[in-house]
């Protein structure tokens, strides 16, 4: 099979194209023939040695894909050849073929394409498990997400439409920005022109943001703490500037305020049951049309490098997908 190879850390442009043997079938397991797979901001940084969890090299970047069952293993049940399935993996996306643990493995909602749903589950699962969970988001909630033409933030701003809250867009430029507003930001802040936190207690009538979704850090971790209510909750789920915020015990003291953290990949395979409720929920909503996952880019796969430039870049709104035709 092809697939995109990471032989030496470093920037999107040193990844190959390669001819590799096919995974083989582990029990659990289910084959899948690849037909999309997401790009994610994660990819840049495991290219570069910078994530988390680093796989030895080489290996092939890639936590997300969509397409269709091939194989299924032994004793695993649920699923058969020809099904449509999404899921998530550890790294090894960027493939025309990949085995997905079967308790990660779930299957394409009705209504949603093949080419969108690449980009479902890791965007999503996130959006839903930080505002759902993590910070209980309560209908007629003010919620500021940040990042919000991204994969993670607009994902964010369906689910919190979805869960009752009037949601605050913050992104770059007014093209970002008219795409958080359709899928369904009330209020819309660029960060280039504006002063954040000025403009959401204005918008709040001077209450301030009462979750704040932040997959951005630096300045726009700051700009939140300066605009976050009393009780509010402050949802750390990545660092999109390279910059960790910090936050004194004293300040979280003083003010009511919870700093919270959401890792959706540790809840992968911890909680199985749990993770298959949200995904049967967000499908649901998939499926009677009240989200739309936006797909801002596709690029076939020897064109992984290019994909992961225009992410790096800010190029484009909503997911930037892979396709193996
Ligand atoms: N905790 C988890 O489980 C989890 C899951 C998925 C992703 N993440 C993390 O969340 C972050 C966002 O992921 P994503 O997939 O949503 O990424 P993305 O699609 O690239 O969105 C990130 C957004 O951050 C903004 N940004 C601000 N400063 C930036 C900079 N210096 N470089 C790039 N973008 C910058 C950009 O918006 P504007 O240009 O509009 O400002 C961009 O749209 C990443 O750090 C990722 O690793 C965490």
């Amino acid at each position: 099979m092809r697939a995109v190879l990471c032989t030496g850390w470093g920037e999107p442009d040193r990844l190959i194209l390669a001819e590799v043997p096919n995974p083989p079938l582990t029990p659990g397991g289910i084959r899948v023939d690849v037909a999309a797979a997401a790009v994610n901001f994660a990819d840049l940084l495991m290219i570069a040695g910078k994530y988390q969890e680093n796989p030895p090299l080489p290996f092939s970047p890639g936590f997300e894909v969509a397409g269709t069952v091939r194989e299924v293993a032994a004793g695993v049940s649920g699923w058969a050849v020809g099904d449509r399935v999404m899921g998530m993996l550890p790294h090894g996306g960027y493939a025309e073929q990949v085995v997905l643990p079967a308790d990660q493995a779930f299957r394409v909602p009705d209504g949603l394409d093949v080419v969108a749903a690449a980009g479902f589950p890791v965007a999503y699962g996130t959006a839903y498990a930080s505002l759902a969970w993590r910070a209980r988001l309560r209908p007629g909630e003010h919620l500021l997400v940040f990042g919000a033409a991204g994969g993670v933030g607009l994902a964010a701003v369906e689910i919190g439409r979805m869960l009752g809250a009037t949601v605050i867009a913050v992104a770059s430029g007014p093209e970002r920005l008219a795409v958080a507003a359709d899928h369904g930001a009330a209020h819309l802040i660029d960060h280039r022109t504006s002063d954040v936190a000025a403009r959401v207690r204005e918008i709040t009538g001077g209450r301030g943001a009462d979750v704040i979704l932040d997959p951005v850090g630096g300045d726009a971790f700051e700009a939140g703490l300066r605009c976050i209510a009393s009780e509010g909750r402050l949802v750390v789920v990545g660092f999109a500037s390279g910059q960790v915020g910090q936050l004194s015990a004293g300040v979280a003291l003083g003010r009511n305020i919870d700093l919270i953290g959401c890792y959706w990949g540790a809840y992968r395979g911890a909680d199985g049951g749990r993770v298959r409720g949200a995904y049967d929920e967000l499908a649901r909503w998939v499926t009677s049309g009240r989200l739309r996952p936006h797909v801002g880019a596709r690029f076939p796969l020897a064109e992984a490098p290019k994909a992961l430039a225009m992410l790096r870049d800010r190029g484009v709104a909503g997911k930037i997908i892979l396709t193996m035709e």
